[in-house]
């Protein structure tokens, strides 16, 4: 039986926290199985979900013979000082997601607390719901997602894993003075969408290398379909996307991530990475519930 964290397909609750840690130096696995089991096992509010991810090596020492095929840390993608994403993999990745902030927080917070001395922070971001479900540019985001929860799951959810998910998170920081420079025909032909219908561009109105056009790939007759649960996130002075998405298999994620950045030996890159950074990047796994109850204890 398929049995995926939950959280993953979730989609109503607006408040988004991720959180990032690495292992602490003597971090054992014992311990660190320990504190995981801690953090899972606090009390949620109705509604509110956690989903968690390991990366590579973290997997592999707390769950020997669990790793699924293919699972490897995410790369760095381009040349460091020109456009490119940078490799910031580390341990653990929490996604809690829920009907208020504050729920969020007291999660966080007792998460932290659990792992107190077995890992340490190093990313906390907090993502909202943007007029609907638009990202900062303005344009809706997620539309191209598979619709329903069998198409779901097949973009997400690697093959014999019982409901394991590879992940990846990117950190983008927008330019959005020089987004907004652009008219609102240059910025749909940027994305490949209309910007208040939400309609894809078609034929020669849709450039090849608009954000759609790099990013809808098919190889040999399969739609390399990945499933995306971003959230936009900042303040004033510094805001962007929190891009998450799951994919069945890393390839689909190189493959779109080579495409935006100028790397698939077709001479295109994505105009959209001309208006906001990638600062950070790693892949994750999302074990299924039943590999956490194994692990852990207790599931997501
Ligand atoms: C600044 C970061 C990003 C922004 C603001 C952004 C925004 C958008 C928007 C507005 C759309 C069109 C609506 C939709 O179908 O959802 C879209 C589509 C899409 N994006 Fe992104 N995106 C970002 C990064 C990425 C990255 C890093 C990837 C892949 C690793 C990606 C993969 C996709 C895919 C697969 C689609 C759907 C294409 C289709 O089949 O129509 N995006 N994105």
């Amino acid at each position: 039986m398929t049995a995926p964290q939950e959280g993953i397909f979730v989609e109503e609750p607006p408040c988004n926290t991720f959180l990032e840690y690495d292992l602490s130096p003597g971090g054992e696995p014992a311990r660190v199985r320990a504190a995981v089991a801690a953090g899972l096992g606090l009390a949620r509010q109705d509604g509110q979900h956690l989903v968690v991810g390991f990366g590579d090596a973290l997997w592999r020492r707390l769950a020997p013979g669990r790793a699924p095929e293919g699972l490897r840390s995410f790369a760095a993608i381009g040349e460091t000082g020109g456009q490119h994403a940078p490799a910031t993999q580390r341990d653990i990745w929490y996604w809690l997601q829920g009907p208020c902030p504050d729920a969020n927080f007291d999660l966080a917070l007792g998460i932290d607390r659990a792992l107190r001395g077995v890992a340490e922070l190093k990313l906390e971001t907090s993502g909202f719901k943007y007029h609907g479900d638009r990202d900062l540019i303005g344009f809706v985001d997620g539309t191209g997602n598979p619709k329903d929860r069998e198409a779901k799951a097949a973009a997400a959810l690697i093959p014999g894993a019982g409901g394991g998910a590879f992940v990846v998170t990117q950190q983008w920081v927008h330019d959005l003075p020089s987004f907004e420079a652009l008219d609102v025909g240059e910025q749909e032909a940027v994305v490949g969408r209309t910007k208040v219908e939400d309609i894809e561009l078609e034929g020669p109105a849709m450039p090849a290398d608009s954000h759609v056009s790099r990013t809808d790939v098919s190889e040999d007759g399969v739609a390399m379909k990945i499933y995306r649960r971003s959230a936009p996130y900042g303040t004033v002075r510094e805001h962007g996307l929190y891009f998450v998405a799951f994919a069945c298999d890393l390839h689909r994620f190189d493959i779109q991530l080579k495409r935006m950045y100028g790397l698939a030996g077709d001479g295109l890159s994505d105009r959209l990475i001309d208006f906001s950074r990638a600062v950070t990047g790693a892949y994750w796994f999302a074990p299924s519930d039943a590999d956490l109850a194994a692990v852990f204890g207790t599931t997501g």
